[in-house]
């Protein structure tokens, strides 16, 4: 297979960019023709951001799974689709290839089905980085069941909060999980989130860690006897083929749940065709993905980078992508530079906290390490700073590689802000340019666009993006409102990102992070309010404010002010209780990294908390906090200063 809408040049970028923009009907459609399609489109595009209401390639039918699996069928059998490397090196590898990929995900489509899954029902999956979950994920797109997964660092509470705005009845998860050291329990917190849930029907445990796990006689079932009994199944019909149910262009692939500025998390609706064509497209464009490369992305499934670039897009071209089961610290902190070396990676995808976080053990890790496989590399989730890009460009890349900085976020789908891997030119911690097909634009508070520049030359305000791309969001699960409010209202006619920007002479973007009360930790992205909703979960503390501040290797930090009634014990003892209910309540993600008690909180008159004052207390600021005449009570923070420590 080759790509006849890669990008080769940057002339080209520029006349595809335009092109896009000019006719995104005939740019699309022609791109489409490259998919397999049940049915052919009646129209391109239908939008409006009012709504909203996009539609992409209406009256189409297709399936994802045929354009990931079964297409590559005819030339791909035997190439490895999923080279899965284990927690624990010394353990045996697993490589799927297409021939096996299929084999399994129609097994499992059968299991599913076997076990009353249907057409649009919600099934959460919550497993460690294993290739059944690959299977699990491809299955329920095979038989048009819409899948949520819930990255492992969720707590009880949470999963069962998003079980119920998803309304699923149904659940694939492990015994157990291996992070590193740690073997996580995943069923025994599956079993605390459905204590008096009336809806679940089905849990499908997949035996990985071989933990006792608790069996409910009636709901729960074995991952493997299943498969079994499919199999026979399947074999008395003579094929290992499970026909792919045919999907509108506008039905819901899956549901990825997200944080915001509110309490709780919204669950991010995507369709089939828009964002099939986006993950393809992009991991196509920005790393110039060549036919046999081997691509590896680090991130978790759990997150949408995993959804996007490592299942995907990468299996939708055909690709050959690796998935790994641990940390890059475990068992010591080479690991990553090991699987480079040990499968030939080409490509390696991965975020600034881990690059920040192995620089910090200095070249040691990489000797005798051969990394000269490496084509590409690119990092995501987070600002990347300019010391990490560099100890990225010279120790990992060898001055040889180009580096990707990708914006983009769970709402988008893929990518939309990147260079091109050696096509555009890179610039050190900036994401730069824009896909084909997104039109950024900077905007002030009131929705006008930026024209102005700095003393740098810099236009800098809000991040928007005008006009819908294939693989924008569609719904917020549940509650339309609440993305037309999130994402639509805030300015006329845009998609507000909720980043901020600057913008260069050249038209090159730096995203310099969040303008809403969401923290991106270690690349993770946390509501303030979830966690101080946590926080105030806990007896005794009568209120909390949260905030980010800047962090060596993880970004952000979490720092958390509360006002506490009493303490049980002494001030310590509380702070680790503290730790301990967030754990519960959000799952150990959201711990805080500093916790102050205080008296008081800084408000204005009409109640308001004045985040920017303790923003500027977290990050050390002592004497420059600006104007605090407005507060109710500005001695309070004096106080909150001197007890900063
Ligand atoms: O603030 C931006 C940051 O991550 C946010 C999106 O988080 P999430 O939905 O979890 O998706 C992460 C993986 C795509 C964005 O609003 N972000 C993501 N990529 C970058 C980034 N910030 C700066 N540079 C990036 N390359």
């Amino acid at each position: 297979m080759s790509y006849p809408y890669q990008i080769r040049s940057l002339e080209q970028y520029r006349t595809d960019h335009q092109r896009s923009i000019q006719d995104p009907e005939g740019f699309w459609s022609e791109i489409a023709e490259h998919f397999v399609w049940k049915k052919k489109w009646d129209k391109v595009l239908e939008w409006n951001f009012t709504e909203p209401r996009v539609r992409w390639f209406e009256g189409a039918q297709l399936n994802i799974t045929e354009n990931c699996i079964d297409r590559h069928l005819a030339d791909k059998a035997d190439q490895p689709a999923i080279i899965w490397e284990p927690n624990d090196p010394s353990e045996r590898t697993r490589t799927i290839t297409y021939a096996i990929l299929h084999k399994r995900v129609c097994q499992f489509a059968q299991v599913l089905r076997n076990n009353g899954v249907k057409k649009g029902d919600r099934v959460c999956i919550y497993m460690g980085m294993v290739p059944e979950l690959a299977y699990a994920v491809l299955g329920c797109a095979r038989i048009g069941a819409i899948h949520s997964v819930i990255f492992g660092g969720f707590s009880a509470q949470s999963i069962a909060d998003r079980l119920a705005d998803a309304q699923a009845e149904f659940i694939v998860t492990c015994d157990g999980a291996y992070r590193g050291a740690k073997d996580i329990p995943l069923k025994s917190v599956i079993d605390d989130a459905l204590v008096g849930n009336q809806s679940v029907k089905r849990v499908i445990v997949y035996t990985r860690t071989r933990t006792p796990v608790s069996m409910i006689k009636g709901r729960d079932v074995w991952w493997e006897e299943e498969m079994e009994h499919a199999a026979t199944q399947l074999e008395q019909t003579g094929s290992v083929h499970v026909p792919a149910e045919p999907m509108d262009a506008e039905d819901p692939l899956f549901i990825l749940y997200t944080s915001g500025s509110t309490g709780k998390p919204k669950g991010v609706v995507h369709s089939s065709a828009g964002y099939m064509l986006w993950t393809n497209y992009t991991f196509v464009n920005v790393f110039q993905y060549q036919p046999k490369q081997v691509h590896f992305c680090t991130a978790d499934i759990g997150w949408i980078t995993g959804h996007s670039y490592i299942l995907y897009g990468p299996l939708s071209a055909g690709a050959t992508s690796v998935m790994f089961e641990g940390i890059p610290t475990w068992p010591d902190a080479g690991r990553f530079w090991d699987i480079v070396d040990k499968y030939k990676v080409n490509i390696l995808y991965t975020a600034p906290t881990a690059i920040r976080s192995l620089m910090g053990f200095g070249t040691e890790p990489l000797e005798g390490k051969d990394l000269s496989s490496l084509q590409v590399l690119g990092t995501v989730g987070e600002p990347i700073n300019e010391e990490a890009w560099h100890w990225y460009d010279e120790h990992i890349g060898k001055k040889r590689c180009p580096i990707v900085d990708t914006w983009w976020q769970t709402e988008t789908g893929g990518v939309l802000i990147s260079n091109l891997a050696g096509i555009t030119p890179a610039k050190a911690a900036w994401a730069t340019l824009p896909l084909p097909g997104v039109q950024p634009i900077l905007v002030d508070e009131k929705g006008a666009p930026v024209t102005e520049r700095d003393e740098n030359g810099m236009l800098k305000g809000n991040l928007c993006i005008q006009g819908p791309w294939p693989s924008i969001l569609r719904t917020t699960y549940g509650d339309h409102e609440r993305c037309r409010q999130n994402y639509f209202a805030t300015y006329d006619n845009l998609y507000f990102t909720g980043d901020g920007a600057l913008q260069d002479a050249d038209g090159n973007f730096r995203i310099t992070g969040r303008v809403d009360d969401v923290l991106n930790v270690s690349g993770h992205r946390i509501g303030t309010a979830e966690v101080e909703n946590a926080i105030n979960c806990h007896a005794g503390v009568v209120e909390s404010a949260v905030v980010g501040y800047p962090h060596a290797v993880k970004g952000q930090g979490i720092y958390a002010y509360v006002i506490i009634s009493h303490f049980h014990q002494d001030a310590e003892q509380t702070r680790k209780d503290i730790l301990q209910t967030v754990t519960r309540v959000i799952g150990p993600i959201a711990k805080p990294d500093q916790i102050q008690f205080v008296s008081g909180l800084p408000k204005t008159r009409s109640g308001k908390i004045m985040r920017r004052i303790l923003r500027k207390i977290a990050e050390g600021e002592t004497e420059n906090l600006g104007d605090t005449t407005t507060l109710l009570d500005p001695g309070v923070v004096k106080e909150i200063v001197e007890g900063r420590g």
